[in-house]
């Protein structure tokens, strides 16, 4: 396995819609297994291909907390089913968007129909975190990050500021 570099907003690569996986393959398992490598290293409990540069429809999560089992979800091709009309708010936050967090609210319970490692068709019902993390995801292979479900203003804040963290960066040679 192998660590991958996350793409960090505003990055314009993070807006794009990513395409479908043909079936999963070895290349792609080990993608999704490089994916969890990384975001279990940042440490993040979701990541998703375009998040690595792929523009492909893969993501992969784990809310497993610290002491307890990993629980590690590879999914491609992941489809929404059904959302429950209820919801619920998370202070959310994205690898992509390092140190930011903002309540985004979203259906507490989803079901999704996806692919696995094995290329084998699953579905699956979460709800609460779980379900959040996997729209959270989701969102991404389509380009689109927590901070587009929050106001214009606060989002231009975020992203202003990640700016220029990044300049600072450039300049400081990181
Ligand atoms: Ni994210």
């Amino acid at each position: 396995m192998a660590k991958l570099s996350i793409i960090v907003a505003p990055d314009r690569r993070l807006k794009l819609k990513s395409a479908p996986v043909e079936r999963v393959d070895a290349a792609v398992r080990r993608l999704m297994d490089d994916m969890l490598e990384t975001m279990y290293a940042a440490p993040g409990i979701g990541l998703a291909a375009p998040q690595v540069g792929v523009t492909r429809r893969i993501i992969v999560v784990d809310i497993a907390r610290k002491g307890e089992a990993p629980a590690p979800l590879r999914m491609a091709n992941p489809m929404r089913l059904w959302t429950s009309d209820s919801s619920v708010v998370y202070d959310e936050g994205c690898l992509s968007l390092p140190e930011q967090y903002s309540e985004v609210r979203r259906p507490d319970r989803v079901r999704v129909r996806y692919l696995d490692h094995d290329n084998a068709t699953r579905e699956i019902e979460a709800e609460g975190l779980l379900a959040t993390c996997i729209q959270h995801e989701m969102d991404h292979l389509d380009g689109v990050l927590f901070v587009d479900h929050i106001s214009a203003l606060k989002r231009g804040i975020i992203l202003r500021k990640l700016g220029k963290a990044k300049r600072t960066d450039a300049l400081a040679g990181a």
